[in-house]
């Protein structure tokens, strides 16, 4: 099979974070700073990126901004031909950094909210005070004048703030906002219970979505992310595995989608010792799901089999138990049925949150 190059990198450069969210997604078990990759080996990456032919650099972690080295890295993906995102909770960055982002060729920034006021956004993030700054953040940012989206992550207990959510967008300048319903993924299956949005907070999301939508044409574009739970039909994950994006963890495992660890058979390359050219064309974790040869019934003979790819493999690992089974979010798969029972159950449930581990959270911010 012809194996096309991917349209975008995401390099979470390290696992260090000054936030403790909940619905993080990041694994259980975090990348230590003395596994992360080194600089010299980042822009090695950055440089086979490009000639792989990557386009979009999203620059992640953690907190990107946790890396001293990240203007240099921004400076070398733009040497390099990449157009560079900083995806941030903006906690980390002060406004000298923004300028040195700036002036070392930073050409967007996507910045996340936990909350639309400072009472949720802190408890959320676990940070006291995280919310004041983001703001003053996103100040800088629109004096700076970096193209800018928010990325609000929502869940039962945010939902409410929805309205205000992209209200806050316009006003901040941002050309897009995303709105993520919480993905349970790596920790965010911890909070399941907590998190899960009710099917009326599902259905009243979509409805303020198409509103805005309709209502902002022209000024805001606006990225939709659905309860997936409550969903019919899956997301296309990652686009199709294998298909348009990769990940290079902080160690440099290259995944086919953030969470591909939790899909135990896997193993994964490391940009350390194979190029990454040919991790991507020829890894066994690319090859496991790449395509549709893999698949199983009802996928294998439905007519959305390229059009969805099955859904995500790793939600499908997480709750049935096999990577190559149909996405239960689908009404064809024959545990739909009890996802939604599940998805009930969870979004009645009451329990505390479960933050990130103290040792991410006493990490500082840079300077
Ligand atoms: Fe998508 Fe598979 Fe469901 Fe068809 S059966 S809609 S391919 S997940
Ligand atoms: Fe891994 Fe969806 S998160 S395929």
């Amino acid at each position: 099979m012809t194996v096309r190059p991917p349209i975008a990198m995401l390099a979470e450069l390290t696992h260090r974070c000054p936030l403790s969210c909940p619905y993080c997604s990041n694994p259980v078990e975090l990348t230590r700073v003395d596994r992360e990759l080194d600089t010299d080996t980042w822009k090695s990456v950055l440089r086979q990126a490009a000639d792989l032919g990557v386009l979009q650099l999203h620059l992640s972690g953690g907190e990107p901004a946790s890396r001293r080295d990240l203007e240099e890295l921004v400076s070398a993906a733009r040497d390099a031909g990449l157009y560079t995102n900083l995806i941030t909770s903006g906690i980390g960055l002060s406004e000298r950094r923004l300028k040195a982002l700036d002036d070392a060729g930073l050409d967007h920034i996507q910045l996340s909210l936990q909350g639309t006021n400072p009472e949720m956004a802190d408890e959320i993030g676990g940070y006291a005070g995280g919310f004041k700054r983001k703001m003053m953040v996103a100040d800088w940012i629109g004096a700076i004048g970096f193209p800018l989206t928010l990325n609000a992550v929502l869940h039962r207990r945010n939902l409410h703030q929805l309205p205000r959510a992209i209200e806050m967008a316009v006003e901040m300048g941002a050309r897009r906002i995303e709105v993520a319903t919480v993905q349970f993924h790596g920790w965010a299956l911890k909070n399941r219970d907590t998190l899960m949005p009710t099917r009326a907070q599902a259905r009243e999301a979509d409805t303020i979505v198409a509103e805005a939508r309709a209502r902002l044409k022209g000024t805001l574009v606006i990225d939709y992310v659905p309860a997936d739970y409550h969903s019919d039909y899956p997301k296309r994950c990652m686009g199709g595995w294998g298909t348009t994006g990769l990940n290079i963890a902080p160690d440099g495992k290259v995944l086919p989608c953030h969470a591909a660890e939790t899909i135990p058979h896997l193993s994964f390359d490391n940009v350390r010792d194979r190029p990454l050219r040919d991790i991507w064309d020829h890894g066994a974790a690319f090859d496991a799901y790449r395509g549709t040869d893999w698949m199983q019934e009802p996928c294998r003979s439905c007519d959305r089999a390229k059009v969805d790819f099955g859904g995500c493999r790793c939600q499908a690992m997480a709750i049935v138990g096999d990577a190559a089974a149909t996405d239960p979010v689908c009404i064809k798969s024959p545990h739909h049925g009890a996802l939604e029972a599940r998805a009930a159950a969870h979004s009645e449930a009451e329990a505390d949150l479960i933050y990130r581990s103290p040792p991410l959270r006493s990490v500082e911010p840079a300077e």
